[in-house]
């Protein structure tokens, strides 16, 4: 608890152009849970290195998605926003924390053997105790709720089975932290294959829309979306194209499925492509330009990366030496 709110943690990479689905899909509910919570939204450059990056593209895209935070709603005096590298706690307690984890628990996460397949050439060290770094990062902040998608639910549990473990050998240290699975929360899916996730990785670019993609571009993937062939809008899973279109409609408009089944009833898929460009425009476009405003704004967004890495620093390191000094590290000289 701080400040009588209960804690939230969660975490961003900033590899690849963020999607629709990420703003829909994890981002709109981070503002949702702004208030409720006291909140820590990190940039976790830390975590992208384990895969090669080039520097220079990986720092513009740290600091375009720290400005999309804010650009979403995340107001940076409220929450604490910030690039995990520069609090250098999170490297310590992770270091820490690869001492209390089994390399068969390691072995067990479908995201490591996923990636490793996917980098055959570069699987390194940092890859397989990913998941370590991650429960580095929740714990530090004492965190009660962690917001993440399924895909990350495997490196939620192995994160209290850590702290657990840690708990229980040194007494009460870590707050156990939960998943916050969010209400209906919107799970986009690809355009052109409605049963894989929306993803920044995809390497069909007509799959995503893009954050920054301009009006025509919106139009022309949402007229290509893949739907189907039964000439019908109904919103149910044998028609996963339309229901994926219908979902973001709902999405970007705040309407339900059966309000906009109604809308469209007797139309054709044509019409409904429409609707749902217009709609993703207008949800994206004025994030454009609130980009557009804090990008104009250097000094602006550097005193709240400064403030803000402070800020978490501070929290960090408080448990940060509980914990060194429950294993046994000598203690500073003051
Ligand atoms: N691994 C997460 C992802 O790729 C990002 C992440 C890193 C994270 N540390 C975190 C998410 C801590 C939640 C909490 O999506």
């Amino acid at each position: 608890m701080i400040n009588g709110k209960k804690v939230l943690f969660s975490g961003m990479q900033a590899t690849g152009n963020l999607t629709l689905g990420n703003y829909l899909g994890a981002l709109k509910n981070w503002v949702a849970l702004s208030d409720e919570y006291e909140c820590y939204y990190s940039v976790v450059d830390m975590h992208s290195i384990t895969v090669r990056q080039d520097p220079a593209v990986l720092r513009k895209r740290a600091r375009a998605l720290m400005t999309i935070y804010i650009a979403a709603g995340l107001d940076p005096d409220k929450n604490c926003i910030y690039y995990q590298s520069h609090v250098s706690a999170h490297a310590e307690l992770a270091w820490i924390l690869n001492c209390y984890t089994y390399m068969g628990e390691m072995n067990r996460m479908t995201q490591f053997k996923d990636k490793a397949a996917k980098h055959a050439d570069n699987i390194n060290c940092g890859l397989f105790t990913y998941p370590v770094l991650m429960a580095a990062d929740i714990l530090l902040y004492q965190a009660d709720v962690v917001p993440v998608g399924i895909d990350q639910m495997q490196h939620l549990e192995i994160t209290r089975d850590i702290a657990q473990r840690f708990n229980g050998i040194y007494g009460e240290t870590f707050t156990i932290p939960q998943a916050y699975v969010g209400k209906t929360g919107a799970k986009i899916m690809s355009l052109q294959n409605p049963e894989k996730k929306m993803s920044k990785s995809d390497e069909n670019p007509n799959a995503s829309i893009y954050l920054t993609d301009d009006p025509d571009t919106i139009m022309r993937k949402c007229r290509r979306a893949v739907t189907d062939s039964e000439a019908q809008i109904l919103y149910r899973d044998e028609q996963p194209g339309v229901k994926n279109l219908l979902n973001i409609y709902c999405a970007c408009t705040g309407k339900t499925p059966e309000e906009a089944v109604k809308e469209f009833d007797g139309r054709g898929y044509g019409d409904l492509k429409l609707a749902v460009g217009e709609s993703v425009i207008a949800v994206l476009k004025p994030l454009q330009d609130r980009i557009a405003q804090i990008e104009k704004d250097k000094d602006y967004l550097d005193s709240h990366i400064k403030a803000n890495a402070e800020r978490a620093a501070y929290t960090a390191t408080k448990t940060l030496r509980k914990v060194q000094r429950k294993v046994g590290f000598p203690d500073r000289i003051r």
